[in-house]
């Protein structure tokens, strides 16, 4: 019997502020089982799409990239917050509720023609998985996927990065 991902991601009412419901796979990742069951179906979803290269943001989108690369046999790019990449980067900036950010690549992270997943915790407002495939995208890496643990519907991340496949284990409505 396959086991429901949702069981193993807590919803944390009021956090970080109130009247945000806080998605948590922390609970997926303690289990070894589940966050392997996670891994094993993004690595499936992946080797259908000829994956090559896994690319991620920082932090979470390590938690759930690295192993998904490690499986496949196949390197991963970190997508990183300002002032953590030593040599040349690319950058990309994104929107946030109060303000921007910016998330930087090694330019030699990817090779050009490269078949890319990107994976990622959550998408939310989509902003973070968008700024993450225009690095990949600058290097000439091709885009093949996207993959989430969480999809938080009602933010209509989907719609930032139309006509890019997306899998998502689990979707949540509201807050
Ligand atoms: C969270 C989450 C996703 C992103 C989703 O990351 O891990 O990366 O927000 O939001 P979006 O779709 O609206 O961009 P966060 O920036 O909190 O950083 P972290 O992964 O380092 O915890
Ligand atoms: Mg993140």
């Amino acid at each position: 019997m396959s086991l429901d991902f949702k069981d193993y991601i807590a919803s944390v009412p009021d956090f970080p502020e109130p009247g945000v419901i806080f998605r948590d796979i922390s609970p997926l990742m303690a289990d070894g089982k589940a966050y392997a069951a996670a891994t094993d179906a993004i690595v499936q979803y992946a080797q259908d799409k000829g994956v090559e290269m896994i690319a991620g943001p920082e932090a979470r989108g390590f938690i759930v990239g690295c192993p998904v690369a490690y499986k496949l046999g196949v390197g991963f790019a970190p997508a990183r917050k300002k002032g953590k990449l030593p040599r040349e980067t690319v950058s990309a900036s994104y929107g946030l509720e109060y303000g921007e950010s910016t998330l930087y690549l090694h330019k030699d992270a990817i090779k050009p023609g490269q078949r890319v997943l990107v994976c990622d915790d959550l998408l939310a407002t989509g902003g973070t998985i968008a700024a993450t495939i225009e690095l990949v995208e600058r290097l000439g890496g091709i885009v093949v996927g996207t993959a989430f643990i969480v999809e938080l519907t009602d933010l209509h991340g989907r719609d930032k990065i139309k006509g890019y496949d997306i899998l998502a284990l689990t979707e949540y409505a509201g807050a």
